[in-house]
């Protein structure tokens, strides 16, 4: 078990790059499933997660090597057509494995998913799509057990626009007979950059991008390359760390167009930002205005930046609100932000956060991915020392980040501790 301890009051400075995106990879990858051959995916990412699905895909009869930031998948034919509880349970995402294996194999058998740190995470959207294709779907003994004999394409319209559900069925429709017709679809880049590698498998999607899809089914795909996209949730972490500690970086190999929602707000909160075709520079003033978000889907505010904002708010000049329109309840970092000595309460899914002068060191504890971020991202700027503890959940989706903390002048150190 690791922990973070970080010295807090460096104002950051410099330049540091961005790692490829968790939730792209996370569905490309299995996307392997759909046709035998040899795929190659750069700027891999080296995170917990990577690892998991990588597991999964072995597991399942892949043959998968990952160094230097490219993943290497030889797919002869898979031997197991299931994901097993002991995956699920560590990753929600091992449930993508559920379209391309039922698409191509005709029967999937993926444990369901349970709620997650912050709540329920339902996946009914993704079983009715492909129910809708033409699946039979049961749940036993916890497995959602789902078989065809043929899937036949069909108009869907989520009353949500899933990032999952909308994945996970264009994987399920690129080999039914027929087009399916993907009304109010998600439009997140993630979205976006596996829909295109479908396409370079040889699957007829149009419509990418946009909240209508249309998906002609093909009779057979192959194998492919593909160059993971940025994540813009690191990048945009990774500038919130920049301005909490009021410092000035330029954050590199990133996507700015990805981020316009986070800039528009930092911006607004009184830092200068400028943009180039791969960097985003901030630069601090010696306020922080204090700024009311809501997250919403893309292009609106991040879920997933959500905790990191509220940790620069708790330092700002004045009160803000800070609601979650996807999560209503991932607000599990507020009481250990407070414990840094922030004053925020939430009422129902908004938090409402009166700025401090300053946050004061203490030992806090991850609770899931993003919570642990803001607790980084607070301990930079607290005074005295933070520790972090269970820092397994943000190896999970961020690529050593006390590394890229580091090289902005961060203290901050990877010890190992018997803490829990
Ligand atoms: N929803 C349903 N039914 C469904 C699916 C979703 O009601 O069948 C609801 C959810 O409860 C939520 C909303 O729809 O209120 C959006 O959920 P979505 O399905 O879009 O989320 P997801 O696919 O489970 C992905 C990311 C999350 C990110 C969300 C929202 C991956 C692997 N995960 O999850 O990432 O928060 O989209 O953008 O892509 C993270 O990286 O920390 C993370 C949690």
């Amino acid at each position: 078990m690791f922990k973070f301890i970080i010295h807090g009051g460096q104002k950051l400075k410099g330049e540091v790059e961005v790692s490829g995106a968790k939730n792209a990879l996370l569905g490309l990858l299995p996307a392997t499933i759909l046709a035998d051959g040899e795929y190659s995916f750069y700027n891999s990412p080296e995170l917990l997660d990577a690892r998991s699905m990588i597991k999964l895909l072995e597991n399942m009869g892949e043959e998968i090597e990952f160094s230097n930031h490219t993943i290497k998948v030889k797919n002869y034919g898979l031997k197991v057509f299931e994901a097993p509880y002991e995956f699920v349970k560590k990753m929600r995402a091992s449930i993508y494995v559920l379209g391309p294996t039922l698409s191509r194999y005709k029967y999937a058998k993926v444990s369901m998913p349970g709620g997650c740190a912050w709540g329920p995470r339902p996946i009914n959207l993704h079983l009715e799509a492909i129910q809708k294709l033409g699946a039979n779907v049961e749940i036993d003994q916890g497995y959602i057990i789902a078989k065809a004999d043929t899937l036949k394409g069909a108009k869907i319209v989520f009353n949500i626009p899933s990032v999952g559900a909308t994945v996970n069925t264009m994987m399920a429709a690129v080999y039914a007979k027929g087009t399916t017709l993907i009304s109010n679809a998600a439009i997140e880049p993630e979205v976006t950059a596996i829909a295109n590698f479908l396409v370079k498998m040889g699957a007829k999607i149009s419509g990418i991008g946009t909240k209508f899809l249309e998906i002609q089914g093909v009779d057979s795909l192959h194998s492919a390359d593909d160059t993971v996209i940025p994540d813009r949730i690191e990048a945009g972490t990774l500038l919130i760390a920049g301005a909490i500690t009021q410092g000035n970086v330029r954050i590199t190999r990133c996507r700015p167009d990805h981020l316009d929602a986070l800039l528009t707000k930092l911006t607004d909160a009184g830092f200068s930002i400028e943009t180039g075709e791969d960097f985003v520079e901030l630069n601090s003033s010696d306020k922080i205005l204090p700024v009311n978000v809501e997250t919403e889907v893309y292009p609106g505010f991040p879920t997933d930046l959500q905790a990191q904002w509220i940790s620069l708010m708790t330092i700002a000049d004045g009160a803000s609100e800070v609601t979650d329109n996807i999560y209503f309840d991932r607000f599990n970092h507020v009481p250990e932000l407070n414990r840094l000595g922030a004053n925020i309460i939430v009422k129902g899914n908004t938090a409402i956060i009166k700025g401090v002068e300053k946050l004061k060191g203490a030992k806090v504890m991850s609770t899931d991915l993003r919570a642990s971020a803001s607790l980084v991202l607070a301990g930079l700027v607290a005074e005295g020392t933070t520790e972090v503890l269970r820092i397994y959940h943000l190896d999970r989706g961020y690529e050593k980040i006390e590394l890229k903390l580091k090289k902005l002048g961060a203290e901050i150190e990877r010890v190992q501790t018997d803490e829990f």
